[in-house]
């Protein structure tokens, strides 16, 4: 008999296929997001899941006793509530790797498009409000050869480093909780204390992991370190921040402006201040959104989904649960 495995998003049907070779699957078809009941119900005798981000805590795990796998279409993995996970032996993964330069180039995206103030002036032409060129009105901040800071230096953070040094000819400091060696010599990264990287960036890049440490790791005192200059961007967690704190930094001209691509809550309330702000750009959390790379990270998942319930180990195991 094949394992069950459900499937509780959306994804390409190759990949669908490449289950379906090994395991018995139920998926949800609906057009949102599947509700918590639903999914409760769905895992009641799955031995698999495949996900993106839904709560996986005692009380999932309490409706899904044969569960063995979790596998996360995301790199990040929040949503594992790895206690609860690590006492039922219930294994996790996520989809490290294939999203990198994906995400960074997305973060470049947002540097540029809130310093040069690209949807604002977007907006300008096509409402018809352009009267003269080379107008001071125009006018933003370079991105090339300013400070670059990163909080949380991964991979992601060494793709958006290398972007930064050797595209914009920009100066990078990160902050990390281990100093790295290797990405200093080979990227010319520096070192920094968070204050100190905070006070002299122009440009505060936050990648850290959604932690219980890392839970509004930047609040009013950070902002109010920053340069009045600065553009803060976020493609992380929501969760990082102290999101009223942000909105305050923004409101006031702490800081100058914000690149987000994660909310606090998503979707983002349609009455969010931040949504009505010139000098803040949003996005609807597509930091690895491409066909490319999405389609990659279905294969990933999928891999990590088979061999977890035919008993074999994942490639992609969360590191907590080694
Ligand atoms: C992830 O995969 O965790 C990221 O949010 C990509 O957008």
């Amino acid at each position: 008999m094949k394992p069950k495995v459900f499937i509780a998003r959306p994804i390409p049907q190759e990949v669908e296929e490449y289950i379906a070779g090994y395991c018995d699957v139920e998926k949800w078809s609906g057009e949102e997001t599947i509700p918590r009941e639903e999914l409760l119900k769905a895992v009641h005798s799955v031995d698999g899941l495949l996900i993106t981000g839904g709560k996986i805590d005692d009380e999932l795990l309490d409706h899904a006793p044969q569960l063995k796998i979790v596998s996360n279409i995301s790199v990040g993995y929040n949503n594992f509530d790895l206690d609860a996970m690590k006492r039922r032996g219930v294994l996790g993964t996520h989809t490290p790797y294939v999203l990198d330069d994906t995400v960074a180039d997305l973060v470049l995206g947002l540097m540029l498009a809130s310093a040069r103030r690209i949807p604002e002036l977007d907006q300008y032409v096509k409402q018809g409000k352009w009267r003269r060129g080379d107008d001071e009105i125009f006018f933003g901040a370079d991105v090339h050869h300013a400070t670059l800071g990163i909080i949380g230096m991964g991979r992601i953070g060494e793709a958006i480093a290398k972007r930064a040094r050797f595209g914009f000819d920009m100066k990078v400091l990160y902050s990390n909780r281990n100093r790295k060696q290797e990405a200093e010599q080979q990227l010319g990264v520096i070192y920094e204390t968070m204050e100190g990287l905070l006070k002299q960036s122009d440009f505060v890049v936050l990648m850290t992991p959604l932690t219980p440490e890392t839970t509004r790791l930047i609040g009013k005192e950070q902002f109010s370190m920053m340069k009045r200059s600065a553009i803060f961007i976020n493609v992380s967690r929501g969760k990082n921040v102290d999101e009223q704190a942000l909105i305050e930094a923004l409101e006031t001209g702490t800081i100058r402006g914000a690149g987000l691509d994660v909310f606090e809550n998503e979707p983002v309330p349609v009455d969010s201040p931040l949504l009505g702000m010139p000098q803040v750009v949003t996005l609807p959390h597509i930091g690895s959104s491409t066909a490319k790379t999405r389609l990659d990270m279905a294969r990933v998942a999928a891999e990590n989904l088979t061999k977890g319930v035919l008993g074999e180990m994942p490639p992609n195991l969360v590191k907590e649960l080694i």
